[in-house]
């Protein structure tokens, strides 16, 4: 299969070229797309031979459900049932934005959507391009992110290509994504309800929306989840190839400690021979010296540190760099995801309490 990759302006769609894409979701095909997280890799979510491909394509367990993606709440209501007055409040303050709920379904979502659930997870994505392409294919959309299995979700259309080139029908291409990481996940069929993956809607704005929300060990990428309770959270993500040794810290008011964990390590490392990179922050990399650093950005700005770090673990694989050793941040706001993603990509950790 040869690959259309189409260049779309976010600011100013051309609908024309837009249309072709939505035309190839109409006919089953697979497109993948920008959202304000990461790319996604669709398939008209009514399709279940078109969704079966998003699994083949990616190689995807069967058995990981996907998230479908509304344009409006009308969308909403066709796909789940007995949608509970908590998951409406959260909806309406979150959506449009990077929020997946998890519903119960109805019977129009087919088995292979949901991996044979009876629950659905939806998303209605704030991305203009992702809109318009919900709206003109006239369908809600079917997609995980549009990277190969076990690799960082993909920032950029270059990251996509990387993954799916010759292996979709459309790859469009609208630069870089907003936030980063992939959307926060909250099962509002579950009492209270749960957190199943932090993201860029802080778990703190939504305690504020609904009062009690339970933060499950495997939501701060400590442990694995259970089959029952999240069926995805139990696979490896967002792994570079090379290893990645993740420092921590009780708390991260003196950075002191953490740098000179890393810098003992680093040097460890590279005294056994080992072609050694650090990910650190503006406010530590000048205590490197020598060593080989690559900043996520500052401490300050979590927002700049999340928007980076995916691309960051990409470009590893790319360098000749035989181990990784990365910094990690306080678990509050926008912390809470990066150090899930952080722990998920981690081989080992370090915690220094
Ligand atoms: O930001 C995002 O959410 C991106 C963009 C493309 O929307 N999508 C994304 O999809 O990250 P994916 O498939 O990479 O991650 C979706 C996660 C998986 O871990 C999956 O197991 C979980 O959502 N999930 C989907 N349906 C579920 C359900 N019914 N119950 C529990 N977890 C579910
Ligand atoms: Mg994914």
């Amino acid at each position: 299969m040869r690959t259309r990759v189409i260049r779309i302006d976010p600011e100013e769609i051309d609908i024309s070229a837009l249309s072709e894409a939505a035309k190839v979701i109409r006919e089953g095909g697979l497109v993948a797309f920008p959202t304000e997280t990461v790319y996604g890799l669709g398939a008209d979510a009514f399709n279940s031979f078109a969704v079966s491909k998003i699994f083949q394509v990616k190689g995807r367990p069967p058995d990981n459900p996907l998230i479908v993606h509304v344009g409006d709440f009308e969308d909403l209501y066709k796909i789940a049932k007995e949608i509970p007055p908590i998951a409406l409040k959260i909806g309406e303050r979150m959506w449009p934005g990077p929020l997946t709920l998890i519903l119960r379904k109805s019977d129009v979502v087919p088995p292979t959507v949901t991996a044979g659930l009876e629950t659905v997870a939806v998303r209605f994505p704030a991305h203009p391009v992702a809109l318009k392409l919900i709206h003109l294919s006239g369908t809600p959309i079917a997609a995980p992110s549009a990277n190969l299995s076990g690799k960082p979700s993909p920032t950029a259309a270059e990251h996509v290509i990387a993954d799916l080139m010759d292996k979709v029908d459309i790859i469009i291409d609208s630069g870089e994504t907003i936030f980063g990481v992939e959307s926060t996940i909250i099962n509002v069929v579950s009492s209270p309800p749960t957190l199943l993956r932090p993201g860029p809607v802080e778990v703190e704005k939504i305690r504020e929306i609904i009062g009690e929300i339970s933060i499950p060990s495997f939501a701060r990428g400590l442990e694995e989840a259970g089959h029952a309770l999240a069926p995805g959270m139990r696979y490896r993500h967002y792994s570079p190839n090379v290893p990645l040794i993740l420092v921590e810290q009780e708390e991260y008011s003196n950075l002191h400690p953490l740098v000179e964990r890393v810098k003992k390590i680093a040097k460890e490392l590279i005294s056994s021979g080992q072609r050694t990179v650090i990910i650190a922050t503006d406010e530590t990399r000048k205590h490197y010296t020598g060593l080989n650093v690559i900043s996520l950005g500052s401490r300050k700005n979590l927002y700049e540190v999340a928007h980076r770090l995916f691309a960051t673990l990409r470009s590893l694989d790319n360098t000749n760099a035989d181990v990784v050793i990365a910094e990690g941040f306080p678990e509050q706001g926008l912390g809470l995801a990066i150090m899930n993603r952080l722990r998920k990509a981690s081989s080992s950790k370090i915690s220094h309490r």
